[in-house]
């Protein structure tokens, strides 16, 4: 049960639906992985079924620089691949209206959505699906921009379905739009959310491994896994920072920012003694693009003082310890959001943390980041196969957008689920 308002209960017949979806999966002009689009074909067949005419639309990429304040139009982050899979897959025909930006702050003329969704009424074609929302000028304002960018969408359609799991930013296309159309999640934001409430209330233990190339963007969900979990596991810089920290090592690239941020999670992980499960074999290498000269440095030899070079990996050897064996076999749940080692040229870590996971058949076991899940497939293929249709298993399609969830305290603790909510209490 969720308490989520679904698009299942509201009358859908002859009506223009506007869905917003997180298929965020297009680089340079390609789809990376179609999991993100095939996860939201259950919403858009109801919509059918249900006689409802979709309008679609998705962020792609960061086309909006921060620094400058301009919104970068290029072909590569355009939804066009995007548009085609659907067709294809669905043997259905879509349209993209032409909206043309009037210059670097973006699309502000939406008058060719008009002709678009007309054609849509009138049958001609079977969705439209709206230019990347991040070239309108105003999706990411934190100004009244972002209202009136919602509002002129919202003049389109008659309900509003969000279906973005993934895009946990609070956005004129997953936020401020919601005040003004009646709005619901789709199934997938619903299926999702309800996974998020098993490592909310999880099958105890609770072990959850977590790795990160920095730590500020992770410092907010890393506390709260440390309270929620009953075991944790660090890797990458996360794990570097929390070595440097408590044995008073210098690790080699370990940025200041991260050794300071690193000594803040130990102050708090001491309160909670045990809870961190040290991985007791490292990878030390010389440099960070020669993989040849790689060795295995013993967590238990580090002393205060001593100088390590870069630390690139967690050593296989840590996953086929008896004591971290133990720690992974008697978890009933596992939360995993990590690539162990410096990608692309340390796989070897990971691919020995997916392999012990996998042992673990009884564990439900759940996979939340776009890095994550691609790492897992690329890497052990075979078991990630059968790891897709094994109900011990779920893969959340947002890794940002699970660890907002963390963070925030709450399967429905992100801000576009949050407005979804707040709308059934009005
Ligand atoms: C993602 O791919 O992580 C989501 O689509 C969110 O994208 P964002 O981090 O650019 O908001
Ligand atoms: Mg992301």
């Amino acid at each position: 049960m969720t308490a989520l308002p679904c698009f299942l209960e509201a009358d859908l017949r002859g009506k223009m639906v506007l869905v917003r979806m997180d298929h965020n999966v297009v680089k340079n002009g390609k789809i990376k992985d179609t999991m993100r689009i095939d996860a939201t074909i259950p919403t858009l067949l109801h919509i059918y079924k249900k006689g409802g005419m979709p309008i679609l639309m998705t962020h792609i990429g960061r086309p909006y620089d921060k620094k400058t304040g301009t919104i970068n139009i290029s072909e590569g982050e355009s939804v066009a691949p995007v548009v085609k899979y659907l067709e294809e897959k669905l043997q259905l025909k879509g349209i993209i209206p032409e909206c043309i930006a009037s210059g670097p702050e973006g699309i502000t003329d939406l008058s060719p959505i008009l002709p678009a969704v007309q054609k849509l009424r009138a049958g001609e074609v079977d969705f439209v699906y709206l230019p990347n929302t991040r070239w309108f000028k105003g999706e990411e304002a934190k100004d009244e921009s972002a209202d009136i960018l919602a509002q002129s969408w919202a003049s389109f359609a008659d309900l509003y379905i969000n279906d973005a799991f993934g895009s946990w930013q609070a956005h004129a296309s997953t936020y401020n739009i919601t005040k003004f159309l009646p709005s619901y999640a789709g199934l997938l934001m619903i299926k999702e959310v309800q996974n998020l409430e098993k490592v909310f209330n999880p099958q105890r233990p609770l072990l959850s491994v977590v790795a990160g190339a920095k730590f500020d963007t992770k410092m907010g969900p890393l506390s709260a896994l440390l309270k929620l979990s009953d075991k944790l596991v660090l890797g990458g810089v996360l794990y570097n920072g929390y070595l440097a920290a408590k044995y008073r090592v210098n690790i080699k690239g370990l940025s200041p920012e991260d050794l300071q941020l690193a000594e803040q999670f130990l102050q708090e992980a001491e309160k909670f003694p045990d809870k961190i499960v040290e991985m007791p074999f490292i990878i030390e290498c010389d440099s960070m693009e020669d993989v040849s000269n790689g060795r295995i440095r013993k967590v238990t030899d580090l002393q205060a003082g001593m100088d390590l070079n870069y630390i690139l990996d967690i050593a296989p050897e840590s996953f086929s310890d008896p004591s971290i064996q133990e720690v992974f076999s008697s978890a009933a749940t596992i939360f995993v959001n990590a690539v162990m080692g410096y990608t692309v040229l340390f796989k070897e870590g990971t691919k020995a943390l997916y392999s012990l996971i996998h042992s673990c058949s009884q564990a439900q076991k759940l996979f939340g980041g776009g890095d994550t899940i691609q790492e897992f497939g690329d890497l052990l293929p075979g078991i990630f196969a059968q790891a897709k249709n094994d109900p011990h298993y779920y893969f959340f399609t947002g890794g940002g957008a699970v660890l907002d969830a963390i963070a925030q305290g709450s399967p429905y603790g992100m801000k576009p689920v949050q407005a979804l909510l707040q709308k059934i209490e009005k």
